[in-house]
């Protein structure tokens, strides 16, 4: 029997009461156990620390997860899919598309494109693979209300797709702080299996987070809960191949002599959990750049994209034109 077919009450260890305290935590396969930190299933679903070791190592050896060899893991990483942008520009500056099994963050300022980019790829989420899309659903959770059904419908009908239906496969949640965001999230790995979910957008990651914790004091408490929500993402991304997007803002740098005095927001730990980090900017003529600033083996390119009633599409600056 696979651990599809079993229930997180066949776990040794897993009693009635057991699986209702992990299930109300959100805890409600045998993956999602298997991928859960210790200390996490301690905190959340108030387990002995003991106990909570005991279903982890059950779990893991149910779906078998402790040892893979270097042939296993190329494997995996052969099933990772990639989703087309609808912009060839963007897709080379991503090595072919958007990947699944990873988080890749668009950082820049208001209006540089983030939410635009956010919502064109919970179209292209839904094409076929021959269209380079992933034949799946998105779920949208929206920090700041700024995702526009309206205008996601727009994009769809001007490229000719079925508008309607495209609308019917975004699940959306409007969260409302940083608490009801990571909670959210806790709750996500069962939508995302139970509706084929190949799109998690969090826009924007950190809107809540640097809103709630003001001065230094908080930093450290708001760093650590930012760290284990974005494990989290990556951990779903992983488990269900599946791709996350998040988007965040830039802040001054202070102590920048050099280059640009804007970086992106949350320190090390947004810098870590990130796999591809692309930097949108505005430029003149109403276009806007994209830039790879951190990714373990896209190179450090950028390129020219605009926004359009299609959602985006490529650009050519007028002075490369001729190039
Ligand atoms: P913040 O969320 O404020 O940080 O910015 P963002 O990076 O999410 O910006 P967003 O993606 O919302 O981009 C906003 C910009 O997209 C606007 O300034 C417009 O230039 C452009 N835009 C929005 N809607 C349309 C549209 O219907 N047609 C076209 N052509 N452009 C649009
Ligand atoms: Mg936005």
């Amino acid at each position: 029997m696979t651990a599809e077919v079993l229930d997180i009450q066949d776990l040794d260890g897993v009693g009635p009461v057991t699986a209702n305290k992990l299930r109300e935590a959100g805890y409600d396969s045998i993956s999602s156990l298997a991928i859960a930190p210790i200390r996490e299933l301690v905190e959340k679903a108030g387990l002995e620390t003991s106990v909570a070791h005991k279903i982890s190592k059950a779990a893991r050896e149910t779906i078998q997860t402790d040892f893979v060899t270097a042939k296993q893991l190329w494997e995996r990483r052969k099933t990772l899919l990639r989703l087309s942008f609808g912009s060839s520009n963007l897709n080379t500056l991503l090595g072919g598309g958007l990947e699944t099994q990873a988080i890749t963050e668009f950082v820049g300022e208001f209006g540089a494109g983030k939410s635009q980019i956010s919502m064109k790829l919970s179209i292209q989420t839904q094409l076929s693979a021959a269209e380079g899309g992933l034949e799946g659903k998105v779920l949208f959770i929206d920090t700041e209300g700024t995702f526009a059904a309206q205008r996601v419908f727009q994009m769809a009908q001007a490229s000719g797709q079925d508008a309607d239906k495209i609308l019917d496969g975004i699940i959306y949640s409007r969260v409302y702080n940083s608490d009801h965001q990571i909670l959210t999230v806790d709750h996500a790995f069962k939508i995302c299996k139970e509706e084929n979910i190949k799109l998690l957008v969090v826009d924007s990651i950190l809107s809540h987070f640097r809103g709630e914790y003001i001065g230094r004091e908080s930093l450290s408490e708001r760093q650590q809960r930012l760290n284990s929500h974005l494990h989290k993402l990556l951990r779903i991304a992983q488990a269900l191949n599946l791709a996350v997007v998040v988007t965040n803002q830039v802040q001054a740098n202070p102590q920048a002599f050099f280059g640009d005095p804007m970086r992106p927001a949350g320190g090390n730990i947004m810098a870590h959990a990130s796999t591809h980090r692309i930097m949108l900017k505005k430029s003149s003529q109403g276009l806007r750049v994209a830039k790879v600033i951190d990714s373990p083996y896209l190179p450090e390119s950028e390129t020219y994209f605009r926004i359009t009633e299609k959602g985006v599409e490529d650009a050519v600056p007028r002075n490369k034109r001729d190039e």
